[in-house]
């Protein structure tokens, strides 16, 4: 568990006393995992795993950001990228139909941002075939990776500009501003995620110090995924009372709440996060409409088309209300 994991029974300002430390860290647990995850009998458990786990915190819909990794067999025979696409899709309908109240699960492909251009150009001409050949579980394309050391998103203009000049719809869900630093080229992600037409800012933490893109991404309804126990636990903040998304959420722009992984950082499903938001951005005037707010935030800014949405938010709303008199406030 301490190989694959950030948990640990110290205290963890001393065991993990910088930023550059704790993403070594993350870092080296990923490299761990690798091997026993991309094992496809593992990966089918794994990831059915994960949904009951996030049902079980009463989750009813997510979108996951993937990798999608080459899986392999004992026999050393490998599976590509839409085979490992087609499992998410494959397992997420067995689990719908053992759950009913599941509503689903959209994925999101992703490449580590530390390649090349090259690379990446070819990663979106797949994502562009994927999104085509399998619509309903495919959401969209990101990258992930500690922002502050990859490559920004301008040097990779040209292969995201792709499905732009050939008519393609590919949605991004960019990580954007999950950075302290101030100014850098890095700094500028969230200004290009937003020229890019980016669907949604994953993390966005620096946005309150670019005031046009906070305006643009207000305007645009571009909601802004907060991790708080993400930004925590990889020292973007201390205390959460002082995380930038309070003052977002005082203002009213578009936000949800992300458990970014929860399995490393020791925690589990979304509640926590839920609670650390409630409770540190909200203060003394949460109150039970500040999470009826969030919740539906989740299905508003979501990936699914209206429809789909109108229909999720009906499912939501039986949920809501039953466990409003249950609880009888
Ligand atoms: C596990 O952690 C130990 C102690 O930090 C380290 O020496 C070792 O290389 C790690 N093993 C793997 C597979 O990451
Ligand atoms: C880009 O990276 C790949 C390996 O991931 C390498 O084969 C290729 O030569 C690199 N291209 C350039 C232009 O550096
Ligand atoms: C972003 O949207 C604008 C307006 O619809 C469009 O002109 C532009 O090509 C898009 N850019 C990308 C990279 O998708």
């Amino acid at each position: 568990m301490a190989n694959m994991t950030l948990f640990t029974d110290q205290d963890p300002e001393s065991v993990y006393p910088s930023q550059d430390l704790i993403w070594g860290k993350f870092e080296q647990c990923f490299l761990a995992l690798w091997g026993l995850v991309t094992y496809a009998p593992v990966f089918r458990d794994y990831y059915y795993q994960g949904l009951a786990q996030f049902y079980t915190d009463n989750v009813m819909y997510m979108e996951v950001r993937a990798l999608l990794p080459e899986i392999y067999e004992l026999d050393g025979s490998t599976h590509d990228t839409a085979w490992t696409l087609k499992t998410y899709q494959d397992i997420t309908r067995q689990f719908t139909a053992e759950y009913p109240e599941f509503f689903g699960v959209r994925v999101i492909f992703t490449i580590h941002r530390g390649v090349n251009a090259s690379k990446m150009a070819r990663a979106v001409e797949e994502a562009m075939k994927l999104q085509r050949d399998f619509p309903d579980i495919m959401a969209g394309f990101d990258l992930v990776g500690r922002e502050d050391s990859g490559r920004p998103l301008w040097y990779f203009r040209d292969a995201l500009s792709l499905p732009a000049e050939r008519g393609v719809t590919l949605p991004y869900f960019f990580h954007a501003g999950e950075t302290d630093l101030e100014g850098t080229e890095v700094d500028q992600n969230l200004l290009d995620a937003l020229l890019l037409n980016t669907s949604r800012i994953g993390h966005g933490f620096a946005l309150l110090r670019h005031p046009v893109a906070k305006d643009l991404s207000r305007k645009r309804g571009v909601a802004v995924e907060v991790c708080p126990i993400s930004n925590q636990v990889m020292k973007l903040v201390k205390d959460l009372r002082n995380h930038p998304a309070a003052t977002l959420m005082s203002e009213n722009h578009p936000l949800v709440i992300s458990s970014d992984d929860p399995g490393m950082f020791g925690s589990s499903g979304l509640s926590y996060d839920f609670y650390e938001a409630f409770v540190g951005f909200g203060g003394m005037r949460s109150n039970l409409g500040s999470l009826k707010e969030l919740a539906i935030n989740s299905i508003r800014y979501s990936s699914l088309n209206p429809k789909q949405q109108e229909k999720a938010l009906a499912l939501w709303q039986r949920r809501w209300d039953n466990f409003v008199s249950e609880n009888a406030f």
